[in-house]
């Protein structure tokens, strides 16, 4: 057994696993990462979705990795999906190799993406899963850690804990939210409401095909991929803050992608008119917006992850 300074952890390129220091140790977003340190060593990357590279790095390091952190669907990324069938290499390539498949379902669990969790699109049981958000119904700060005991309890009652860590009001909390979710039937809804929109936002992409290269999500996760070509020099911030002033939430993601994740008790009507609003956003903003925006050349050039030296 190596000791704990030898071990590894895997992480993927373009991965968000929030901003702690040990995360953004790992972090390719370099907002998260420049000015804070010092950055703990001990880990590997590999690209998200590339199942032969995770399959060389186990075989190259298997022996001093004990982890590997990912995401069902990269969601700070842009909601990037994996392909078919990665889940489950995945889970096969950690069994072979010994190493703990830790699922982050922070953004993707809980109902978000049309299943209890993202990872049950491929009937995959990680052996952890990590939880958040969601599981304090967007009202109370609760996460959450789960693992079978023979995991869990290689850390000690009383080795680890934090002030408000198993905080009484906080557990009531998520345990009835998950109630809410089984008996409102929030999985399915997020199936269906997903499948409408996604549907609705391809027709604005037939609309503005040169502008929306593609739709892309599971359940209630989805993303509007632009060209920036076609966009500059507005990017997804400036669509994004359009999209505000016509009463819709979105977050852009890098220059080019809006993240839509509207809450799962969202109508369908509410859906349509985030369609409306950013085909309006579209038609009538966007020239506008072209016109009054002065960007400096230097800014059109695709910034370059710190530490993968990949493209943003
Ligand atoms: C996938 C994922 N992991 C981790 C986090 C970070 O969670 P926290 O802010 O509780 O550290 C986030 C937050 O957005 C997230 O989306």
């Amino acid at each position: 057994m190596f000791g704990v300074l030898q071990a590894l952890i895997v992480s993927c390129c373009g991965c968000f696993h929030g901003r702690t220091l040990g995360v953004i140790s790992m972090s390719c977003d370099n907002d998260a990462t420049r000015g804070f340190g010092p950055l703990v060593p001990g880990h590997l990357k590999v690209d998200f979705g590339d199942i032969d590279g995770l399959e060389k790095i186990f075989k190259e390091h298997g022996d001093r990795i004990c982890g590997f952190l990912f995401e069902p669907i990269q969601g700070e990324a842009g909601v990037i999906i994996p392909p078919d069938g990665y889940l489950k290499a995945v889970r096969d390539l950690c069994s072979r190799h010994n190493i703990l498949m830790i699922d982050d379902e922070i953004q993707t669990g809980i109902a978000r993406t049309g299943k209890m969790l993202a990872c049950d699109w491929e009937g995959v049981r990680p052996d952890m899963v990590i939880l958040g958000k969601a599981l304090g119904a967007g009202v109370v700060p609760v996460s959450a850690v789960l693992a079978d005991k023979d995991i869990m309890l290689c850390i000690k009652p009383g080795e680890h804990g934090s002030t408000f860590g198993g905080n009484p009001l906080a557990s009531a909390v998520a345990i009835a939210s998950l109630k809410v979710v089984k008996d409102e039937g929030l999985v399915e809804r997020a199936a269906e409401l997903g499948q409408e929109f996604r549907d609705q936002l391809r027709k604005v992409q037939q609309k503005f095909p040169d502008i929306i290269r593609e739709i892309r999500g599971r359940g209630l996760l989805n993303a509007v991929d632009l060209s920036s070509k076609a966009l500059y020099p507005a990017s997804a911030y400036d669509i994004c803050i359009k999209l505000k002033e016509r009463g819709i939430l979105a977050k852009p993601t890098h220059d080019t992608i809006i993240r839509l994740a509207p809450p799962i008790s969202i109508s369908p009507e509410e859906l349509t008119e985030a369609s409306k609003a950013l085909s309006d956003v579209l038609e009538h903003d966007l020239p506008q917006l072209q016109k009054q925006i002065k960007k400096p050349e230097s800014e059109a050039k695709t910034p370059v992850c710190d530490r993968c030296g990949r493209d943003l």
